[in-house]
């Protein structure tokens, strides 16, 4: 049992977020949210060319992000740099797809991949691997994301050729 209650709100998450959660706090405090999609539904932009990213708050060492994703949009294969990442799904589903990081193979090797449903949260950092997101879901889906490192650019991986750019991600 979480110390912390359910989240029903935005107000409730940015509440928590300010009072200082820490790392395993993080966690702890996106397993508790529970919103209706309603709750920020007014917030999500959609796009017919690319999922749309939408900062909802970001501080020092943090950033709250908004992710609208149509049917089989995908973000590109990513790294963290020295961040941390945690997903959670308001509404519909996605696939994350984990590379190896180090064995930089062309094309690049499919580590695993893992069903982020909704309600589920989900963590990423280097350590684990790179990574891409799908919605797989044949409906839109909307995810909250979290993040450590919110001014550093990460490393953006060609899933093909292996090459590597620098990209301001979040
Ligand atoms: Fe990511």
């Amino acid at each position: 049992m979480s110390t912390i209650p359910k989240i029903k709100t935005l107000p409730q998450l940015l509440k928590l977020i300010h009072s200082g959660a820490g790392y395993d706090g993080i966690a702890e405090m996106l397993h508790q949210i529970d919103f209706e999609y309603e709750e920020i539904e007014h917030l999500c932009e959609w796009s017919d060319e690319s999922y749309q990213k939408i900062s909802i708050e970001k501080g020092d060492s943090y950033e709250l992000m908004l992710m609208c994703w149509e049917p089989d949009q995908e973000s590109p294969v990513h790294d963290h740099a020295s961040g941390q990442g945690w997903i959670y799904v308001v509404t519909g589903m996605l696939q994350e797809l984990l590379f190896y990081k180090d064995d930089v193979a062309k094309p690049l090797e499919i580590k695993f991949t893992e069903t982020i449903n909704e309600g589920d949260v989900s963590y990423i950092n280097d350590e684990q691997g790179i990574h891409k997101i799908v919605n797989t879901n044949h409906e839109r889906t909307v995810s909250l994301h979290y993040y450590t490192n919110p001014s550093e650019e990460v490393t953006v991986y060609d899933e093909l050729s292996g090459e590597e750019s620098r990209f301001k991600l979040h």
